[in-house]
């Protein structure tokens, strides 16, 4: 059964694959290249590193955060997509008679658009769903008795479709009790989306960023276009609406004519772009120390969690809500940071640490583990994102090949977020009464 099950799986996910093969330009990956817009993947594992925990090793405690699947792009997004079909549909007659690039020939059919916006997609749905199903063979002996999830329509449909793969079909009408949803408002303290709550986060610190970087990279673009393709004027809006038409016809229907109609160059300038907007929004280039602070609350939560005493911390956590939820957290354990900082001007660094193409693509998952070795061993601590482990460099003493420090080791390391918590002096000289 659970082979069989998995196979299936495995037959589903190779369809999409295949599917989006023609996008691959020579061996340029584009789906690798699309920020936190890219489909789910497993992060390739650092050299000298492993996922194996050694014989004699258990697991006992695992929290997960879990980013929603792929899913349609915003509506902010969506105007840019449907800014580019109108201009080419204006200029139909042009480019029916005009001779054309092989990577651009697609357009003398016409390109149309049917995105919806926000919602998750059918990729997305199949990526929580295998989730739910490797998580439930990687932790036998664990047994999760509830899921949180961000209250948003695309984070509730992620949660359910894990749960399905997870439980199995009966849970859900069975036990309603057991799926709980936390608020993603102004009024709700949450480790999920905590910006809510911070009255001086602003979007914009992320956004300017890539308007700084748009000016840069976008215009090269479009002049490029606008040789090759007579009759549309390509402004450098249409640009970034087929820049976005490749990511979201990707996470809609598996496959893009636009992927290939760019260079890896091009494509890996529009990354570092996605890469901007989140350090900006939710990491180390918002103003010191608002990423730290917002991604304490769920530093904080997991400490709470993995050295209670009191018998009360559940064995398994599964918890489900954004991108910028592992951003922020990753923010205040001071993983993935660059220096120098990243620059909205650019140059678009190929060194640089802050990757959302392999952090945070869609249905991406943080997974924290507390496990022991031999009896009466100390507890130890480890993270493993999207399938990879993460050194603990933070810690005193880090494990080499497994990432993982001493759980004590962990919370020492990690005061400042331990220690502070919402609403506290810190967090009200931050975000503002
Ligand atoms: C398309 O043509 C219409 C009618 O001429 C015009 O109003 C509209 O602005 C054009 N749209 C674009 C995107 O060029
Ligand atoms: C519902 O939850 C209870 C308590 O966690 C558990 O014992 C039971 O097996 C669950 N039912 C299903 C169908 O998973
Ligand atoms: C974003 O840019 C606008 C226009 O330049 C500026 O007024 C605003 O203060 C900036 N916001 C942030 C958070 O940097
Ligand atoms: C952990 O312990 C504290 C008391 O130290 C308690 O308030 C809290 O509710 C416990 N449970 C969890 C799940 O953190
Ligand atoms: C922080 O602000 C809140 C809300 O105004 C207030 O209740 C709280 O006392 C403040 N904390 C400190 C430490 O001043």
């Amino acid at each position: 059964m659970m082979k069989l099950s998995l196979w299936l799986v495995s037959a589903a996910l190779a369809a999409v694959a295949s599917a989006a093969a023609p996008e691959a330009r020579g061996s340029f990956d584009y789906a690798a290249h699309l920020g936190n817009l890219s489909p789910y993947r497993s992060a390739a594992v650092p050299s000298g590193m492993t996922t194996t925990l050694p014989d004699g090793c258990v697991v006992d405690q695992v929290m997960l955060a879990a980013r929603h699947g792929s899913r349609y792009p915003l509506s902010s997004e969506l105007t840019s997509i449907t800014g580019l079909v109108q201009a080419l549909g204006n200029a139909t007659g042009a480019v029916a008679k005009a001779r054309l690039p092989a990577d651009l020939a697609f357009l003398k059919a016409g390109y149309t658009s049917t995105l919806g916006h926000d919602d998750l997609t059918a990729p997305g749905r199949l990526q929580l769903f295998q989730h739910g199903v490797e998580f439930a063979l990687a932790y036998p002996h664990l047994r999760a008795t509830g899921v949180l999830a961000g209250n948003q329509d695309r984070v509730l449909e992620s949660a359910q479709w894990f749960a399905q793969g997870y439980f199995g079909r009966g849970w859900g009408a069975m036990n309603a009790s057991a799926f709980a949803t936390i608020n993603e408002d102004h009024a709700t303290v949450s480790w999920i989306t905590p910006t809510g709550t911070c009255k001086k986060w602003d979007y914009n610190y992320g956004n300017n960023a890539t308007i700084e970087w748009g000016s840069v990279y976008l215009p090269r673009i479009a002049k490029r276009l606008n040789k090759v393709v007579p009759g549309v004027g390509f402004t450098t809006d249409n640009v970034h609406g087929a820049l976005y038409a490749c990511a979201y016809d990707l996470a809609a229907h598996g496959v893009s004519p636009w992927c290939g109609a760019f260079t890896p160059a091009e494509i890996k300038d529009f990354e570092y772009e996605l890469d901007l907007l989140m350090d900006g929004a939710f990491g180390y280039n918002l103003p010191t120390p608002m990423g730290a602070v917002l991604g304490g609350l769920y530093v904080q939560k997991l400490v709470e969690r993995f050295t209670n005493e009191t018998g009360t911390a559940s064995p398994m956590y599964l918890e489900f809500g954004h991108d910028t939820t592992i951003d922020l957290a990753l923010t205040a354990l001071g993983l993935f940071a660059d220096k120098p900082p990243l620059s909205a001007s650019g140059p678009a660094r190929a060194s640089r640490k802050f990757r959302t193409s392999s952090q945070v693509p869609f249905a991406a998952k943080m997974v924290w583990e507390r496990f022991a070795c031999g009896a009466g061993g100390a507890p130890q601590i480890r993270l493993l994102l999207n399938d990879a482990p993460v050194p603990l460099a933070m810690c005193a003493k880090t494990d080499k090949r497994l990432g993982s420090c001493a759980l004590a080791d962990f919370v020492h390391a990690n005061a400042a977020s331990v220690e502070h918590g919402w609403g506290d002096a810190r967090w009200n000289a931050t975000c503002g009464m």
